[in-house]
């Protein structure tokens, strides 16, 4: 049996306008918008952290510096809490700094899709299997769904995917896989459609926005194929990564909030929020007194 390489880098496509989210995305990137008190990116980014990833690879784009600054130490800001005392918030903030040399930055220079995207990062990546991480899409579970996709990975190897159950008539807003078990854990992924028509989706599983894939995948996104929306869409390059290698899909049991949309980001909000110990049993207070 082979033994599955590990999976160190992951990468993060960031290049995304947020038009949906306008004004408030008109000088600050969507990522950096927050949820609670960590812009949504630094959620995303934990996750493949505590998931044991070396290397964060974000591919950007214009208007998206402050991202890069986020990643970075912030002299005149860590000396100022030094002075004055602050040394819980001190080593809090430099506990989460990645270290020298574990970050990368990309630039897609035009809105090309999400394949594109992840085309951008092939010489950051280079020939070995990688994360793929879409922000938008906070996965709150217990255990971290990019930990139980390494998981998967560690015994299975090959490319995976979370997923996780939509109601029919959103389907048509994401990925569908198509399984040989769909209550099943794990299970092998049988067929895939990028936004599906209503109607024809193979199985109510959607894409969720983690992924495991092998390098293979960027010579198929070269080919720069155009598919749904007249995008280059990453699942049409699963689709053909699929006819030579294995996909596993891994059930996702969390709950996963679409900060892409208003409904989800404010919902991250209040679920995060209320989760803490910290502001949790005030937040509930205040929201019965809203409601
Ligand atoms: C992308 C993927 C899709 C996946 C979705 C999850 O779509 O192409 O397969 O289900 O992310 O958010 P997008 O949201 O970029 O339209």
């Amino acid at each position: 049996m082979t033994i599955a390489r590990p999976i160190r880098k992951a990468v993060f496509p960031v290049a995304g306008l947020g038009t949906r989210f306008l004004p408030a995305t008109k000088a600050v990137p969507k990522e950096m918008l927050t949820v609670v008190d960590r812009p949504v990116i630094q959620h995303v980014v934990d996750e493949a952290r505590a998931a044991g990833i070396e290397h964060f690879i974000f591919v950007t784009g214009r208007n998206k510096a402050v991202i890069e600054d986020h990643f970075d130490s912030q002299f005149e800001l860590e000396r100022t809490l030094a002075e004055r005392g602050k040394q819980k918030e001190l080593a809090h903030l430099m506990s989460e700094l990645p270290a020298a040399g574990q970050t990368s930055f990309t630039r897609q220079q035009a809105p090309l899709g999400l394949g594109h995207a992840v085309w951008c990062a092939r010489d950051i990546v280079g020939n070995e299997p990688f994360a793929l991480l879409l922000p938008d899409m906070l996965h709150h579970a217990p255990k971290p769904c990019m930990t139980e996709m390494i998981e998967a990975y560690a015994e299975h190897g090959g490319n995976h995917i979370a997923v996780a159950p939509v109601p029919d008539d959103q389907a048509h807003q994401y990925g569908i896989v198509g399984v040989t078990d769909a209550q099943a854990k794990i299970s092998r992924v049988t067929g895939m459609v990028e936004k599906p028509k209503p109607g024809t989706a193979p199985s109510n599983l959607h894409i969720t926005g983690r992924y495991i894939l092998q390098p293979e995948i960027f010579e198929l996104l070269a080919r720069g194929q155009r598919g749904a929306g007249g995008e280059i869409q990453i699942t049409d390059s699963m689709i053909e990564l699929q006819k030579t290698q294995p996909f596993h899909a891994v059930r996702f049991d969390g709950t996963i909030y679409d900060c892409g949309s208003k409904i989800g980001f404010l919902m991250a909000n209040v679920a995060y929020a209320l989760a803490r110990d910290d502001i949790g049993p005030e937040l509930r207070a205040g929201l019965k007194g809203l409601i």
